[in-house]
C-alpha cells in the first residue's frame, strides 16, 4: 500500500494510505483529511482538491494535463509552481512518501 502524507490547513499531519489506481484525492478524503472539499466528486471541474507538492519522490507524479492546468487557472483561488489537483493524481507505489500540503479551494 502507498503512503501519501497531508498537511492539512491547521497544519495537521496525516498519513493515508492510497490504493493503487485509485486517485489521491479518493486516498485522501476517506482517510479523514480536513480541507478537500471534492465538490465535483473528481470531474476535474471544481479545484477543491488542490493541493501542494511538498516533498517526497516527485518525479513519480504524471505530467499535468490540460484539463487539469485550465481547471487549476479558472477555479483555484490563486496558484502556485507545485500546486496540483489531487484528484487527477493516480496512486502507484513509486509515491510512497509523497507529502502534500492541503489548499483547498
Ligand atoms: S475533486 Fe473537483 S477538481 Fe478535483
Amino acid at each position: 500500500m502507498t503512503k501519501i502524507v497531508f498537511i492539512e490547513p491547521d497544519g495537521t499531519q496525516k498519513t493515508v494510505e492510497a490504493l493503487e489506481g485509485a486517485s489521491l484525492m479518493l486516498a485522501a478524503t476517506m482517510g479523514g483529511v480536513e480541507g478537500i472539499a471534492a465538490e465535483c466528486g473528481g470531474n476535474c471541474v471544481c479545484a477543491t482538491c488542490h493541493c501542494l507538492v511538498l516533498e517526497g519522490p516527485v518525479e513519480s507524479l504524471s505530467e499535468m494535463g490540460e484539463d487539469e492546468k485550465d481547471t487549476l487557472e479558472f477555479s483555484a483561488e490563486k496558484i502556485f509552481e507545485n500546486s496540483r489537483l489531487t484528484c487527477q493524481l493516480e496512486a502507484c507505489p513509486e509515491m510512497d512518501g509523497l507529502v502534500f500540503k492541503v489548499v483547498g479551494k
